[in-house]
């Protein structure tokens, strides 16, 4: 292929992330760690393993030999405090790279605002660890025609946090587009909304002070992502990965995701 016929695939970095949501135990984790990490060898895609909080040492133990990285679920938004039962990044970042911000289980579960969203990714950027920020829209929304504003709203309110004189953003952020209505459900996006749907999200970035051009901003989908509908999504230039819940606890079903993840890197040129 000559240069001039060459496509204008985006320099972005392509990655699977795996949440592993309220499953496996210390035990269990570490082993399904070194599986996924056996399975999924594959150039140029980043993967990320995201364990629940009391299997973070036994997973980054059965990792450490390997470039499979680590992930936290969540953290909180103080460093410090009178919190009982939460976990904080300063606690964390030995152990973990990566921090999920702002999943929709949490907002459903613990009422997490934007607000709070935005002082999170404050503490991300303040030790170390670099965050994937959920956001998407209910059914509902979607239906009345309003997924695209929602979206835009919830990015103004925590980017809005971020943005402040002694403030600073993550330099590094990833962003996970996950519409309500797709997660756990077995129904996902069509891969062309969620394509339009990052488009937005990295105009609205532009507005909003992220350190590095809003271009370069990674965004995954999440929702029902397997290995059958990965194809979907990846087809997509403007889709850089995938937040995988449910199918990330399955090897085979990790393994194909992340084969078919190793075609879009290859296909940009990053291997
Ligand atoms: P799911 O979860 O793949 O099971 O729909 C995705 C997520 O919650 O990140």
């Amino acid at each position: 292929m000559t240069q001039g016929s060459r496509p204008a695939w985006p320099t972005r970095p392509v990655i699977v992330a795996g949440n592993w949501k309220m499953n496996t135990t210390p035990l269990d984790a570490s082993l399904l760690a070194n599986d996924i990490a056996d399975a999924t060898g594959v150039p140029g895609v980043t993967r990320v393993i995201c364990p629940p909080v009391v299997c973070l040492e036994s997973v980054s133990r059965a990792l450490a030999d390997t470039d499979v990285e680590v992930g936290v679920q969540n953290i909180h938004a103080q460093p410090f405090g009178a919190y009982t039962g939460e976990v904080s990044a300063p606690m964390v970042n030995m152990l973990a790279r990566w921090a999920i911000i702002g999943h929709s289980e949490r907002r459903r579960d613990q009422a997490e605002t934007d607000e709070q969203i935005g002082r999170k990714l404050l503490r991300c950027a303040e030790f170390g660890l670099r965050p994937i920020l959920c956001v998407g829209e209910h059914l509902d929304q979607r239906e009345a025609g309003r997924a695209e504003e929602t979206v835009r709203r919830q990015l103004e309110r925590i980017m809005s946090m971020v943005e402040g004189a002694a403030a600073r953003a993550p330099d590094d952020l990833v962003i996970a587009y996950e519409p309500v209505w797709a997660i756990g459900t077995g129904r996902t996006a069509r891969g062309s909304d969620a394509a339009q749907m990052a488009q937005i999200i990295r105009r609205e970035l532009a507005q909003h002070g992220v350190p590095n051009d809003a271009m370069h901003v990674p965004v995954l989908y999440g929702g029902s992502v397997t290995s059958s509908s990965i194809e979907e999504f990846l087809a997509e230039p403007d889709i850089d990965g995938a937040l995988v819940g449910g199918a990330s606890l399955k090897v085979d079903e990790m393994a194909g995701i992340v084969a078919r993840a190793g075609l879009t890197a290859a296909a940009r040129g990053s291997i």
